[in-house]
Formats: C-alpha cells, sequence, structure tokens
C-alpha cells in the first residue's frame, strides 16, 4: 500500500486490495463516532457483499442513492439527510461514501452542510474518481440545468483508494478515466501521454501496477495544484482545461455522455481554440487524436442546438457574464481566464468535434 499526505490534511491510501481499508477505518473510528455508508444502487449490485459485510463489522446503516449523473441533485441530498436524521446521525457521526464520483460529490456535500458538518471518508470505485475527485475538496450539485453550482468545500477524513474497484468497470467506464488523466498529461506533466501511450495495449488488462502507478501520478499532480490554491481563485483553474465545453456537452445530451468522455471532447475543442488563438504548434491536436484513436477514445460530438449548447458554455459556474476558458500556449504551459467569443467557439467546435 501506498501512502500520500494532501496538503499536510489527510492521507490519501492506494492499495490493490479491499483488506487495508477495514484497517484504516478501524485505525480512525472511534467506538462514539456512528457510520453512515453511502453509495449508489450500481455499486451496491457490484459489490453488496463487501457493502453488507461493512456495514456488520462497523455497525452502520446503509444509504443507496439511485446511480447517475441525473442523480447529482437536491432530492438526492434530501434524500441522505432524511436517512440521516431517521438514522439518528447526530455530531460525532461519520458518512463514508463508496462510489464515483457522483457519490463522492453528494456524499461531501451533505457531510459539509449537516450539523454544520460532520466527519467524511471518501472510498472511490471509478478511474474518474480515483484519480481526480476523492482529493481537492470540491462537493456539490447541479441545479438549473448547470453542473457542480451549487457546492462548498469539504476535505475528507482520509481517502482509500483501491485497484480492485476497477475490475468492475466496463470499457467505456474505464475510458471515461482516461478524459481527465490525458487533461494532467496535456497541462501539467506531458510523461503521462507517453505512459499511456506505451501503455494502450494493456490498460484494458487492468494490471494493479499500471493503474496505481497512473493514480499515485494524478493524485500527486492534483495535490500539488491544490496546495497553491485550494479554493480554486486563478492557478487550479487548470484543471478546468476542457471542461467549460465539457459540461456543456453533458448538459446538452441529458447526460448521456459521461462527464470523463465528455473532459475528452471539450479538451479537442480547447487545443482548435488554443490554436486559433495562440498559434498552439498543431502537431499537438495530431498527436492527440493519434492517442484517442488508440485508445478507442471518442473525438466526435454533434451538437444538436447551438443556442442551448452556447447557453450552457456561458452558464457554466467558472464563468459570468464573459465566456472564459483554461488554454494551452504550449504542451504543458496553460492560459487561464482567456476570454473567448462566440464565433471563436464555434469554429473550434467545427473544427474539432463537432462532425
Ligand atoms: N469533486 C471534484 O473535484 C470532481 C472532479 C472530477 C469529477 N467530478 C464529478 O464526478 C462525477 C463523475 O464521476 P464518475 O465518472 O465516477 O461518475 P459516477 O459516480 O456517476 O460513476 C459512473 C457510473 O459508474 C458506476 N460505478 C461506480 N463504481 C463502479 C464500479 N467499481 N464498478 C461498476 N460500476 C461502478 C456508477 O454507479 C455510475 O453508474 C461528475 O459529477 C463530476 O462532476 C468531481
Amino acid at each position: 500500500m501506498d501512502i500520500l499526505n494532501v496538503s499536510d490534511c489527510y492521507n490519501v491510501y492506494i492499495d490493490n486490495s479491499i483488506k487495508g481499508l477495514y484497517d484504516a477505518l478501524k485505525a480512525n473510528i472511534n467506538k462514539n463516532e456512528k457510520i453512515f455508508f453511502v453509495t449508489d444502487s450500481c455499486v451496491n449490485k457490484n459489490y453488496e457483499d463487501l457493502i453488507n459485510n461493512l456495514s456488520k463489522a462497523f455497525n452502520a446503516d446503509v444509504c443507496i442513492i439511485n446511480h447517475g449523473e441525473e442523480n447529482k441533485n437536491y432530492d438526492t441530498i434530501n434524500y441522505i439527510y432524511s436517512f440521516l436524521i431517521d438514522g439518528k446521525a447526530d455530531r460525532n457521526s461519520i458518512i463514508i461514501a463508496i462510489g464515483g464520483g457522483v457519490v463522492g460529490d453528494l456524499t461531501a456535500f451533505t457531510a459539509a452542510t449537516f450539523m454544520r458538518g460532520i466527519k467524511f471518508i471518501n472510498v472511490p470505485t471509478t478511474l474518474v474518481s480515483q484519480v481526480d475527485s476523492c482529493i481537492g475538496g470540491k462537493s456539490g450539485y447541479n441545479f438549473k440545468e448547470i453542473k457542480n453550482v451549487i457546492g462548498c468545500f469539504h476535505n475528507p477524513e482520509f481517502v482509500y483508494i483501491s485497484t480492485h474497484f476497477l475490475k468492475s468497470l466496463n470499457r467505456n467506464q474505464l475510458l471515461d478515466g482516461f478524459g481527465e488523466i490525458i487533461k494532467y498529461g496535456l497541462t501539467i506533466d506531458k510523461d503521462i501521454l507517453e505512459f499511456l501511450d506505451m501503455n494502450s495495449n494493456n490498460l484494458f488488462l487492468l494490471e494493479d501496477t499500471v493503474y496505481m502507478s497512473i493514480i499515485k501520478k494524478c493524485i500527486n499532480i492534483k495535490s500539488n495544484v491544490i496546495d497553491k490554491d485550494f479554493t480554486d481563485k486563478a492557478f487550479r483553474n487548470i484543471l478546468n482545461f476542457g471542461h467549460t465545453t465539457a459540461h456543456a456537452i453533458e448538459v446538452e445530451s441529458n447526460y448521456s455522455v459521461p462527464h470523463g468522455i465528455a473532459v475528452a471532447l471539450g479538451i479537442l475543442t480547447a487545443l482548435k481554440l488554443s490554436e486559433q488563438l495562440f498559434d498552439l504548434n498543431k502537431g499537438i491536436y495530431k498527436d492527440t487524436i493519434k492517442l484517442y484513436t488508440k485508445l478507442g477514445m471518442p473525438s466526435s460530438y454533434k451538437v444538436d442546438n447551438y443556442e442551448a449548447f452556447l447557453y450552457a458554455i456561458k452558464h457554466d459556474k467558472k464563468n459570468n457574464d464573459k465566456i472564459n476558458f483554461v488554454l494551452l500556449e504550449d504542451l504543458n504551459r496553460c492560459k487561464i481566464k482567456v476570454e473567448v467569443n462566440e464565433d471563436d467557439i464555434l469554429l473550434a467546435l467545427k473544427n474539432s468535434i463537432d462532425k
């Protein structure tokens, strides 16, 4: 097991088994602390025995929410609040999320707001959540067709990542995680792109050592970024590379395009915008497309309704009355808060994904 520390604040355990989860929970939970697990219907189906065993071992209640981004809303938060109140949760209670980014973000928000804040532990089970959403403290939910527009920062007590959970992901769910990994490669550490390229054939064999290494790299990168700008005032914006278009794709597609794939598509549009505005070396776009093809990553998304799409871009929570993008001046050299106009966006969409 590897242990990384984030911002001198909490540990991230990275393991290939589940046994360490029991040990970490035992070591970190006091007798007077009542435990509540939150998971979703799909994770529960895949890991019913594990969740039942954990619930017995820690005398815990299990709250099962409906899976999927379309349930990342206030109704689900309300459901978890009611579950906690019915289960007599108090200020010493701990909520443990076992699931992907949706379960993690919703549980973190619930923990941040229930009785003005209770403890939260994150056990991420998708590649997206293991390489990205499990650290950084962002919590939240979607409201009025705007992604993550309600939320706050609430750090976990610890994070337990096990590559064991990746074994039940299907090919598309795994691909979904590559979107965020490629984002780190283009914005911060180009070695990741080489690593994905060299391992493209065996990534789907799900070797623990390969994934533990990728996850460790990504957690280290994100940890260094949030150390500099936890509350996302400026520098942390680089982690939003590809995300403005991604959020519009998620909303316009009624969440049928999952987050990581939407990010991968949004990255292509951001690269074209970077070519248009910063004369970015065209080889970077070509190499990225080559990598997508090798991995089997989609590279097109037909926009149905431009008005709705631009509305979603304008109302992305990172934009106010102006439309700002994170772009690349060069590989691993980002420029944040670049103001772009609608014509630039439409041209970049046409020249990248909108086919
Ligand atoms: N807080 C942050 O910093 C941050 C960063 C990136 C993404 N996010 C958010 O994370 C969400 C995307 O995360 P996600 O892709 O994990 O979404 P998700 O939680 O919806 O999981 C995707 C699907 O996989 C299923 N699943 C989860 N674990 C599984 C497993 N081990 N085996 C089989 N199926 C499994 C889920 O039930 C769901 O149907 C988005 O809402 C995004 O906004 C947040």
